[in-house]
């Protein structure tokens, strides 16, 4: 079986683990909610009516939007026009701190004639950043370093993204931008399915920095997982129906089904 590969190189991406995650979600899912969406390679592999991807990092989800609301020929013109301007190569540090002083200052900023540039921007210097990555500091500014002789656009990414937008034009898929503890658990419906892959407290990732993720949402995220649970068996008690829970101790998965 082959997988759709995010074209966000993802710290913590699960798209190596898909052949051994996914063989354990149920066949019938009606709605998917994807909690810790990140680079999105779960979400973009399930299979079911409706998916929710989220994540509480905005600028990650924007992207998304972004992608979903123009044409793939579109995104690849407006990437290679970027490039193209800002001479972008495997090795040009001024490129890239040309095209990070212009995004920090704005210059893609809504009102343009093409409304989402700021986010094909980002894309673009996540592409040349240092593994691929992106951090914000406290300014709201891009501060990652260029990945010199080593990141770049290249037609790996081109493909994934091709194929990634395909996924996420193609399905039911939604993607929303929330703390994990919005989630309306008493909303959910016989059929759907949550899964959890947060961050991980005894390890650093940007998303976790500076007190990102800590002992307080674990707390609240196994009270999360125990109300799905009561969920789940309020389901079990009054329509008798069988449930299965997948529990994992690195990455947590609650199925909420009921077959
Ligand atoms: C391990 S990564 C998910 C990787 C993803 N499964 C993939 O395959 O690409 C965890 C994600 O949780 C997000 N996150 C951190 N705190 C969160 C919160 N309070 N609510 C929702 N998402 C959060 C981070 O931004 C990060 O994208």
């Amino acid at each position: 079986m082959t997988y759709i590969k995010s074209p966000m190189n993802y710290t913590g991406g699960k798209y190596k683990l898909l052949p051994q995650i996914q063989p354990l979600f149920p066949t019938d899912i009606n709605m998917f909610v994807d909690l810790f969406t990140g680079g999105g390679n779960i979400a973009v592999n399930v299979n079911a009516n409706k998916i929710i991807a989220n994540d509480n990092e905005k600028h990650v989800i924007d992207i998304y939007k972004t992608f979903q609301s123009m044409a793939i020929e579109e995104i690849i013109n407006e990437i290679e026009l970027l490039i193209k301007t800002y001479d972008l190569t495997i090795d040009n540090t001024e490129g890239f701190n040309n095209l990070r002083n212009d995004y920090n200052k704005g210059a893609f900023g809504f009102g343009g004639s093409i409304p989402f540039l700021s986010q094909i921007a980002l894309f673009v210097l996540i592409c040349y950043s240092f593994n691929h990555q992106f951090r914000f500091n406290s300014k709201g500014e891009f501060n990652m370093p260029f990945g010199k002789n080593r990141s770049q656009w290249n037609d790996n990414i081109k493909k994934n993204l091709t194929k990634f937008h395909k996924v996420i034009t193609g399905k039911d898929i939604i993607f929303t931008n929330k703390d994990f503890r919005e989630l309306k658990v008493d909303k959910l419906k016989p059929n759907d399915f949550v899964y959890c892959d947060p961050p991980y407290l005894i390890t650093c990732a940007t998303y976790n920095e500076k007190d990102g993720w800590n002992e307080q949402c674990e707390k609240d995220l196994l009270n999360l997982l125990d109300n799905l649970n009561s969920q789940r068996d309020f389901h079990k008690l009054h329509w008798k129906i069988p449930i299965s829970i997948i529990w994992c101790c690195v990455f947590v998965f609650f199925e909420l089904t009921l077959y």
